[in-house]
């Protein structure tokens, strides 16, 4: 069963609530369709009860009947969301009356439905910037405990199989987090760990990269990789993890051995933790274009629950795998 076949399945047998704060867009209807049709999910949709339904029935989608429908601006639990919001955010400087606004704006409701545990997951961004979708997932659903950043992660598929585990791949921070401190970088490798167990099902082999492999360039940069590597040892003891080490000499076995001889990793990572965001976002998109690897994510991960952001140039598709992927997150989260 190759990898997006077996999230699926686990996410079915499951059965986790996802709420879609953007039904009213045609990709996501559609997806809700799919994914109610396929039992991936238990799907909950924000907007407008008649006019969604209306729209499933001109687009022939018969199963959106069986989604929960919540309208933001029509909510007979609006004042328990708000007592929560300010609750939170009362030390921000949050009002009342801000939070009864903010509360009708559908990313906002998704977010405080899963820091209340109305649902288990959301997905969001066919409509939306990553920051919009962001921003009220970090403030109200938050970090996990003992991460204080959210990263996000790419599984590379290769057609190439000598790479990673079977040309799988794991790749972090391609998403979120723009210039981490080494600190902010070893949770970022802890927790990239836990999603390559998770969701792509390997032993994770952690490269940390940078231009330099065992000290063979100074630079600031590259202690901040060192000392990232020396935390996230300290954090997880049990990790399989070496850095500094560059690109070629974590995945090309030969190299590897002739640029850091005696690394556990060095010629055999399957999961590569870049430096920032700059490198992280340009390697995947590269590794997507030049070597026509499928990219599945990005897969935010510290999160306390799973939240998801697609591009805003997604397919029906990519929003039904990404669904099954918040699912398979949460059911992790929950055992
Ligand atoms: N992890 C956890 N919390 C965070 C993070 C993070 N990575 N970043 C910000 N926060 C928190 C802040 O602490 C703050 O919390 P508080 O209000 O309780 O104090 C809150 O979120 C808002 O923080 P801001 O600094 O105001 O965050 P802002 O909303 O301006 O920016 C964002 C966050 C949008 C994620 C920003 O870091 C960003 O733009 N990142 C790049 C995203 C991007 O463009 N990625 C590339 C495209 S995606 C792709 O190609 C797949």
């Amino acid at each position: 069963m190759d990898l997006l076949s077996h999230i699926k399945s686990n996410a079915k047998h499951h059965n986790k609530r996802v709420v879609l704060p953007e039904a009213a867009e045609e990709r996501t209807l559609r997806a809700a369709d799919l994914l109610i049709k396929e039992g991936i999910a238990s799907i909950i949709l924000l907007g407008n009860k008649q006019k969604l339904l209306a729209e499933a029935q001109t687009l022939g989608l018969a199963n959106i009947e069986k989604a929960i429908i919540i309208d933001p601006v029509d909510n007979p639990d609006e004042s328990r969301y708000v007592d929560l919001m300010v609750k939170i955010r009362e030390n921000k400087g949050l009002t009342r009356e801000e939070a009864e606004k903010l509360i009708k704006d559908p990313l906002y409701l998704a977010a405080l439905m899963v820091k209340a545990g109305d649902a288990d997951g959301e997905v969001a961004g066919a409509m939306n910037s990553t920051g919009d979708v962001l921003r009220p997932a970090f403030q109200y659903v938050k970090t996990r405990p003992g991460i204080s950043v959210v990263s996000g992660a790419f599984i590379m598929i290769l057609k190439d199989e000598q790479f990673g585990q079977d040309g799988i791949l794991v790749f972090a921070d391609c998403a979120v987090h723009p210039d981490p401190t080494e600190k902010e970088l070893a949770e970022i490798a802890v927790a990239t760990a836990g999603t390559t167990m998770s969701i792509a099902g390997i032993e994770p082999r952690i490269a940390m990269l940078s231009f330099s492999t065992k000290g063979s360039a100074k630079h600031p940069k590259v202690d901040k990789v060192v000392n990232a590597t020396r935390i996230a040892r300290e954090m997880a003891p049990d990790l399989q993890i070496d850095g500094e080490l560059q690109a070629d000499a974590a995945l090309i076995e030969k190299i590897g051995q002739s640029k850091a001889p005696g690394s556990p990793i060095a010629g055999n990572a399957n999961v590569l933790i870049f430096p920032d965001l700059e490198s992280g976002n340009i390697a995947y998109k590269l590794v997507q274009r030049l070597a026509h690897a499928e990219a599945v994510g990005p897969i935010l991960q510290g999160m306390a629950a799973p939240v998801n952001d697609l591009s805003r140039g997604c397919s029906v598709s990519d929003i039904v795998n990404l669904v099954a992927i918040t699912a398979s997150q949460a059911s992790e989260e929950s055992q």
